[in-house]
């Protein structure tokens, strides 16, 4: 039943693109098309049976594209809702009680707005995919839907009713969490009383290291050292390293800091940059989140976090040599040389992507040693050019023009200072860089760059092709013989998101891609053994895109390249994040983030949405219970690998 309210059915393959093979090459070579003033589009219709019957088959029967209360699996699979807000974490969480949620509560449960999500297996697990950690970055919260009597209608009023209390819960709610997970009979379930489970909330001590811990722009009334912040704020995306440990990006850190510095103040400049819109009220209690009262705890947050799952008394740690900005992920590969390689975009328009190197080189006989290897080497940042090469500028004081009279002093202040930097280096602002993922067939590195509808026609360049880019596109990097530590890569565009049967949109994907197989704004990332990419979506509403988020798979080599196909899809208000598989890729987690958020773009509810009058109480449909972001694992009815 509820599977077919509010759909907004697009009928299967009925509208497939028609283009011969011949303008497949076209298609894939769409940059130089750009470049050409001719955007390479495709025109709907049907792709000729011969050209059709030459792809690959479909991994799956592709879900049908639309937006309803509920989230939706293809046809021979099932999905299972592993954990909720407020389900217990530590041993002895009382049970969730949205109407009795404290501070103390919440820290003992699982947070809101689950997103990125990491499997790392435990110890001893046979097979590895059968047990394991599950890691969670809880990016912020929804107080509208999470506390009955507030008016959704009017953010400000929203500010001015939270309570010191609900500011507890909210600050509980944020960061990050870990359960250990095992699969049984079929089903996965959260192991109770795992001495693994842990919480890390606003009050967490992380540990700074690299070359900005310790300086004087770190430190606070509360940490005088300036080596010790508190808590994982906004972290969105993140990555697995090769030695087991979680890394996470701290992303919107403005919304959580509240003031304003005098015009005078040397922060201004990083400040502006930076930001503090006030979004959380939570500087109204806490003096650290006032950046007038503490203009320093800004500098404490935008970094990298590590955490490692393996041991649970361990202390967290943000890394600065990987640079402050708005990291939305932090993907880490081995290089040839033995270096650790991590790449992260900063999701904000006109901003950068990043790659750091290790000083350091991996030891697989080594964990202890592997644990310090992201706290010391070299971050550039990327100049795309027109004739399809890719620079990487290194970020280091007194090169260039960082040096003491542009303001960086130290390596400290171009780490704190990242994005100054990387303007001042000369790299090439992006349409929003979401997540990077790093293809284990072809060692090409995919980023999703969500959109930028505010790039006017005179900024477009090769790599940023659209003026006003509403549905934005993927982005190849790739490195040398595979050589992630060389100082010149190439770049393509894999595609162009949008409607393919618009042609004023542009976009390029596959003409085999039928009319649900298409979406725009590419946000988290996650790759299959095969080379696949798995596209989370975030701003996918009816208005824009006649379709809700979720996630669909896009080849990436072949005579199929940019083909996609729709293979989740989320309840109402959510964002699709965090997908992540288990080794043998029998399971994949989805975290569902903020379910029922923006009523208004949800035209069967079309009204502003809050705990007491949500647009959707998924998962637990309970007239009592409002709705709960969660994890969802993935699984083929019957056994064997997601993507076959
Ligand atoms: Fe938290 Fe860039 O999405
Ligand atoms: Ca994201
Ligand atoms: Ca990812
Ligand atoms: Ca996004």
């Amino acid at each position: 039943m509820r599977d077919q309210q509010g759909q907004i059915s697009v009928a299967g393959a009925a509208g497939a693109a028609s283009q011969a093979m011949s303008t497949v090459v076209e298609a894939r070579l769409s940059r130089r098309g750009v470049l050409a003033g001719g955007a390479a589009v495709l025109l709907a219709g049907r792709l000729p049976a011969a050209a059709q019957a030459s792809l690959p088959a479909l991994p799956f029967k592709e879900v049908l594209a639309g937006l309803d209360e509920t989230d939706h699996v293809p046809e021979g699979f099932e999905r299972q809702v592993l954990i909720r807000w407020g389900d217990p974490v530590l041993p002895g969480a009382p049970a969730f009680d949205p109407k009795m949620q404290t501070g103390a509560s919440q820290a003992q449960q699982w947070g809101h707005n689950n997103d990125y999500l990491c499997f790392v297996p435990a110890p001893g697990a046979n097979p590895p995919s059968s047990r394991g950690f599950l890691c969670a970055n809880h990016e912020y919260c929804n107080s509208e839907l999470m506390f009955v009597g507030l008016n959704a209608k009017d953010m400000a009023e929203v500010r001015r009713k939270i309570t010191r209390e609900m500011m507890e819960v909210e600050m509980a709610s944020v960061g990050g969490s870990i359960v250990e997970i095992e699969r049984k009979g079929g089903q996965w379930q959260v192991v109770a009383g795992s001495p693994h489970a842990r919480r890390l909330t606003v009050d967490t001590p992380f540990a700074l290291t690299g070359p900005a811990a310790g300086h004087a722009r770190m430190k606070t009334g509360e940490d005088p050292e300036g080596r010790t912040a508190r808590g994982m704020l906004a972290c969105c995306a993140g990555g697995m390293t090769p030695w087991g440990t979680w890394l996470a990006g701290e992303e919107n850190i403005q919304q959580f800091f509240t003031g304003k510095l005098p015009d005078t103040h040397p922060e201004v400049e990083n400040h502006k940059r930076y930001g503090s819109n006030g979004r959380f009220q939570w500087g109204k209690f806490v003096n650290r989140y006032d950046v007038a009262k503490e203009p320093n705890e800004l500098n404490r947050a935008g970094w990298v976090v590590e955490v490692d799952p393996y041991d649970p008394k361990s202390t967290p740690r943000k890394h600065t040599a990987l640079g402050r900005f708005k990291h939305e992920s932090a993907c880490p590969i081995i290089s040839k040389d033995g270096r650790v390689v991590v790449y992260s975009g900063d999701d904000e328009r006109y901003e950068f992507i990043y790659r750091f190197i290790s000083k350091g080189r991996f030891d697989p006989n080594n964990r202890a040693a592997n644990l310090d290897l992201l706290t010391e080497g070299t971050l550039s940042v990327a100049r795309f050019d027109k004739d399809g090469s890719l620079t990487w500028i290194p970020l280091v004081q007194g090169s260039g023009e960082l040096t003491a009279d542009k303001g960086f002093a130290s390596q400290a202040d171009v780490l704190i200072d990242a994005r100054l930097a990387a303007r001042r280096a000369g790299a090439t602002p992006m349409d929003r860089a979401e997540d990077i993922e790093i293809s284990p067939t072809t060692g090409k590195i995919y980023v999703a760059l969500t959109y930028n509808d505010r790039r006017k026609p005179s900024e477009v360049d090769a790599a940023n092709p659209r003026a006003e880019s509403r549905f934005g596109h993927i982005i190849e990097m790739i490195a040398p013989d595979g050589e992630h530590t060389a100082d010149k890569f190439r770049w393509e565009i894999l595609v162009l998101c949008g409607n393919p049967r618009d042609a004023k949109v542009g976009a390029t994907f596959h003409p085999a891609t039928t009319e649900n197989g298409w979406f725009g704004m590419p946000d988290n990332l996650v790759m299959d053994s095969r080379g696949r990419l798995w596209v989370a979506t975030d701003g996918n509403e009816p208005k824009k895109t006649e379709r809700g988020d979720g996630i669909w798979v896009v080849e990436t080599e072949g005579p199929a390249r940019g083909r996609s196909t729709h293979f989740y899809r989320v309840p109402a208000g959510a964002e699709c994040t965090g997908p992540f598989f288990t080794p043998d890729e029998e399971t994949l987690f989805v975290s569902i983030q903020h379910p029922g958020e923006d009523g208004p773009s949800y035209p069967p509810f079309a009204r502003f949405s809050s705990a007491d009058d949500p647009a959707t109480r998924w998962p637990d449909f309970k007239p009592d219970l409002p709705p709960r972001p969660s994890v969802v694992a993935i699984t083929r009815k019957g056994g064997g690998k997601i993507g076959q």
